[in-house]
């Protein structure tokens, strides 16, 4: 599935309710690392799932930080 196939209301991380669109402003804001992204948005500090798809390994999540990350990188790199 692509990013674009995901609403911004979509729930990327589960343990703090943190939203497609929430990540989004987040990067656009500058925070353009994993590391940064999770400080400021918290999302992916708890059970890790949705950090990547290798921390992920039962496919528990469908999108992930690391995902919408190459995503926006690729579009600005
Ligand atoms: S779903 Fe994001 S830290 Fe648990």
């Amino acid at each position: 599935m692509n990013i674009e196939d995901f609403g911004l209301d979509y729930i990327v991380c589960e343990c703090f309710d943190v939203t497609l669109g929430e990540i989004i402003d987040s990067i656009k804001a500058g925070n353009n690392t994993l590391e940064t992204l999770m400080y400021d948005t918290d999302a992916g500090t708890a059970c890790k799932l949705c950090q990547s798809k290798e921390m992920d390994e039962d496919k528990d999540r469908s999108l992930h930080l690391t995902t919408i990350l190459e995503h926006f990188n690729r579009q600005n790199g």
